[in-house]
C-alpha cells in the first residue's frame, strides 16, 4: 500500500461551479483539488484526482487503484450512485477501501437518489457538505494509512 488516494468523479462534475449552484454550491472541481492537495501535504498523501462522464472508466480507475496498491479511492460516482450496479461490483473486487463522497445529501432529495449502489460496498459515506465532503473523505482516509 502507498499513500496515493484516488479522487474519482463521475458525470457532470466538471461543471461544478455553475452547474445548479443552488444545489452544488459555487466551488468548481479544480478548486476542490487544490484543496485536496493542500490537505493531502500536511497528510502526507498524494492526491489523484480525475473527472470522467463515463461509467466503464470510472471502474477502470477502481481496477487501477487496487493494481497499482492506493491507499484510498474517494468516490463521488454522480448519478451513477443511484443506477450503477458495475460501480458496486467494482467496489466489491477490489481490497481498497472505497469511500463515497457527495455535496449534497441524496438521502433528503428525490426518491430516486434514496439508493446508492456505491454505498453499499463502500467504508464510509460523506455527503451534504457540499464541497467540504470531500475534505472529510480525505480526513477519513488518512487514518487508513499505516
Ligand atoms: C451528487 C448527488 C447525485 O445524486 C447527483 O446525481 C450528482 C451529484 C452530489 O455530489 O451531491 O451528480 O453525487
Amino acid at each position: 500500500m502507498n499513500n496515493t488516494v484516488y479522487v474519482l468523479n463521475g458525470p457532470n462534475l466538471n461543471l461544478l461551479g455553475l452547474r445548479e449552484p443552488e444545489i452544488y454550491g459555487s466551488t468548481t472541481l479544480d478548486e476542490i483539488a487544490g484543496t485536496l492537495e493542500d490537505r493531502g501535504r500536511e497528510l502526507g498523501l498524494d492526491i489523484d484526482m480525475r473527472q470522467t462522464n463515463h461509467e466503464g472508466m470510472l471502474v477502470d480507475w477502481m481496477h487501477e487503484a487496487q493494481a497499482q496498491c492506493a491507499l484510498a479511492v474517494l468516490i463521488n460516482a454522480g448519478a451513477y450512485t443511484h443506477t450503477s450496479i458495475a460501480l458496486l461490483d467494482a467496489a466489491r473486487a477490489i481490497t481498497t477501501p472505497v469511500i463515497e463522497v457527495h455535496l449534497s445529501n441524496p438521502k433528503t432529495r428525490e426518491d430516486f437518489r434514496h439508493t446508492s449502489y456505491i454505498g453499499m460496498a463502500a467504508a464510509r459515506t460523506f455527503e451534504g457538505h457540499g464541497a467540504d465532503s470531500y475534505r472529510l473523505a480525505l480526513d477519513h482516509a488518512a487514518t487508513l494509512a499505516a
